[in-house]
């Protein structure tokens, strides 16, 4: 029911392999995208964690590098299950259409305050078993802010590959806008916004045995 379209599969797929990443709005049904919007209102502040760099089982938290607050997502709640049965529809689709071999996906609810950022990061080490860690290799990022402006900053840059000072895009966080792009690939940052931020981010991973 949530599935992604064959047709936008192909388009995802083509654009992973000609530049790494894409970009697109309403990408998710809309009736999908108001019930998490609803859900992650409804949390309470005590819900949300200060977020860490690196997995859960090696958590550090580190104010200077970003100062969102995150709410892992669960499948056992439903409208959680609905939106993982989307991202699992991308999963199969990707495995198909590349062979990335994609093997689970792991997402939270992220909240940036007034002022909050996420400083220029990779979001998997690059080159592949750098301490076994490595088993995230696609990230995803969907954003839940009506109506967003330029004047609210927020954007999220994506920086090349080959040059992390020159920025390649320049992502307003609009509802429904749904960014993907290979996780070792893309030093990225969220700047600060004038208004509170809500997005969910989630990674793709491989296998550990198979790194
Ligand atoms: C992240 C991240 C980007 C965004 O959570 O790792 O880079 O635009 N998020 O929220
Ligand atoms: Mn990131």
């Amino acid at each position: 029911m949530n599935s992604f379209a064959e047709s936008q599969l192909d388009l995802i797929a083509d654009a992973l392999v000609e530049r790494g990443y894409w970009v697109m709005d309403n990408a998710l049904p809309k009736i999908l995208l108001n019930q998490l919007l609803i859900y992650f209102n409804h949390l309470q502040a005590d819900e949300f964690k200060v977020a860490g760099i690196g997995r859960q089982t090696d958590f550090q938290v580190q104010g200077t590098i970003r100062s969102d607050k995150i709410h892992w997502i669960q499948p056992s709640i439903e409208i959680m299950a609905e939106f993982l049965e989307s991202m699992g529809s991308l999963r199969v689709g990707l495995n198909r259409r590349l062979f990335m071999g994609l093997f689970d996906y792991e997402s939270h609810f992220a909240h940036y305050p007034i002022g909050a950022f996420y400083k220029k990061h990779l979001d998997a080490f690059r080159g592949k078993h750098q301490q076994g860690k490595s088993n995230r290799v696609l990230s995803t990022v969907l954003y839940l802010n009506h109506a967003w402006q330029p004047s609210d900053g927020g954007e999220l840059l994506l920086y090349a590959e080959d040059d992390e000072n020159r920025v390649i895009e320049s992502i307003l966080p609009e509802y429904g806008r749904l960014v993907i792009f290979l996780s070792e690939k893309f030093p990225h940052e969220v700047l600060p916004a004038k208004r509170e931020r809500k997005s969910i981010a989630g990674w793709f991973r491989v296998n550990e045995g198979d790194l």
